[in-house]
Parts: C-alpha cells; sequence; structure tokens
C-alpha cells in the first residue's frame, strides 16, 4: 500500500501512527470484549484515504484474521466500493469496536465508550474527507437519537468532514430488498467526491499564478 503523503509530513509517518495505535489496540483491555475474541481488529488501508467506512464491530471472519470486513459483508462492501470508481487500497475501513462481541451481539454502550479514543485517533490522523457511517452504532457518533432509516444516503457536512450514513452491508444479506437501496445510497459518496474535486478544482484556479523565476545569468 501507498503509504506515502501529499501533505508534506514525512512519507510513512501517518502508517507508523496507525501502525502504533494498532499495537495499542491489539494489547486493550479498557472492556472485557478482549476476553471472547481470538484478536483485535484495529482496521486497515490507505492512511492518507479520502474516504474512511466505519463499521460496527468485527464478525466470525474478522476475529479469526484481525483485518475488518473480509467476510459475506465484506465482499458486498468491497463491490460497493468498486462501484464508486475506488478500491479497497484507496479507503480506511475501521469499526466503532475492535473485538468481536460475543456471538455477534451489540455492542454496550460501555463497550462502544472503551474503545471510542481509538477510532477518535485514527479519525484524527487520516483527516478524511468523507466518513461513511455503516448501521446504527457508526451513525450515533455523529447523528446520535436520530433514525437510519431517515437519514441514510444523505450527506451531511459535519465539522470539515462530511459524513454519509449508510444501512450496514450485512442488512442486504439478511434483508435482499436493502440491497439495491444501499447501492443507490453509495453513489452519493460519489457525488460528494466529486463535488470536493470540483471545489479543489476552482480554489486552485483562483490562486494567483506563481511569478515566473528570472533566468539566471552566468
Ligand atoms: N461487520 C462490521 O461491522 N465490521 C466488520 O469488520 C465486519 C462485519
Amino acid at each position: 500500500m501507498d503509504a506515502s503523503g501529499p501533505d508534506g509530513g514525512q512519507p510513512n509517518e501517518r502508517a507508523a501512527a496507525l501502525r502504533e495505535i494498532a499495537a495499542a489496540v491489539n494489547a486493550c483491555t479498557d472492556c472485557d470484549l478482549y476476553k471472547g475474541a481470538t484478536r483485535a481488529v484495529p482496521g486497515e488501508g490507505n492512511p492518507y484515504a479520502e474516504v474512511m467506512f466505519i463499521g460496527e464491530g468485527p464478525g466470525f471472519h474478522e476475529d479469526r484474521l484481525g483485518r475488518p470486513f473480509v467476510g459475506p459483508a465484506g465482499q458486498f462492501l468491497d463491490q460497493l466500493i468498486r462501484s464508486i470508481g475506488l478500491e479497497r487500497k484507496d479507503v480506511f475501513i475501521a469499526n466503532v469496536v475492535k473485538h468481536r462481541p460475543p456471538n455477534n451481539r451489540d455492542p454496550l454502550p460501555s463497550e462502544i465508550a472503551a474503545c471510542k479514543k481509538w477510532l477518535d485517533r485514527q479519525i484524527d490522523i487520516i483527516r478524511p474527507r468523507v466518513i461513511v457511517t455503516l448501521g446504527r452504532y457508526s451513525m450515533n457518533r455523529y447523528f446520535p437519537g436520530q433514525s437510519i432509516s431517515r437519514i441514510h444516503g444523505q450527506p451531511r457536512r459535519v465539522g470539515d468532514v462530511w459524513v454519509v450514513p449508510m444501512y450496514h452491508p450485512a442488512a442486504a444479506l439478511h434483508q435482499a430488498s436493502l440491497r439495491r437501496t444501499i447501492e443507490t445510497d453509495f453513489q452519493q459518496v460519489r457525488v460528494v467526491l466529486d463535488r470536493l474535486a470540483k471545489e479543489q478544482q476552482a480554489q486552485q484556479a483562483a490562486m494567483p499564478e506563481p511569478e515566473p523565476q528570472q533566468m539566471r545569468l552566468l
């Protein structure tokens, strides 16, 4: 994965910071979830990703491999990512809780609270322009008290980031009718990215041309 960045920082600086977080997550015992898990799933992807996906928590397959979204829901997520012209290597994927809840039960508020610092730090390092929340639990980080059935697929600006709430991809595996909804909602990520790219082009075009350097005569 290309970890070099355009922000003037040392190449791999962000990758190193993310590795440090991953090591801390692997050793984390701040809630009880680690007791029933095989391994932690800190999250992975491009340290310079423009788009970050936040799921709920690791499932069976993720717990085995230590990687996010590698089971059936992950295969669907990969398809969705490709449908907007991106690859998995372009994005960063993380979860609200980093250890698998027993029998895939919903994460408890205390577990989400204990794990929040890791996700906060990942977001601070990556500074994505777009965050896609997958499911209710990550939606709650940004839109507490809202209902996913009302706000799915509607990008909203939160501070300096666009947040796009989506149904969890696993929902489509349980309820086939949601598949089209998720596919349609996903196109909103492309819409936001195109808009951001246009804004950036317009800003660059408005900047004064740099003075031409005078040729030095020997
Ligand atoms: N579901 C999630 O929310 N996260 C994963 O990593 C896998 C499945």
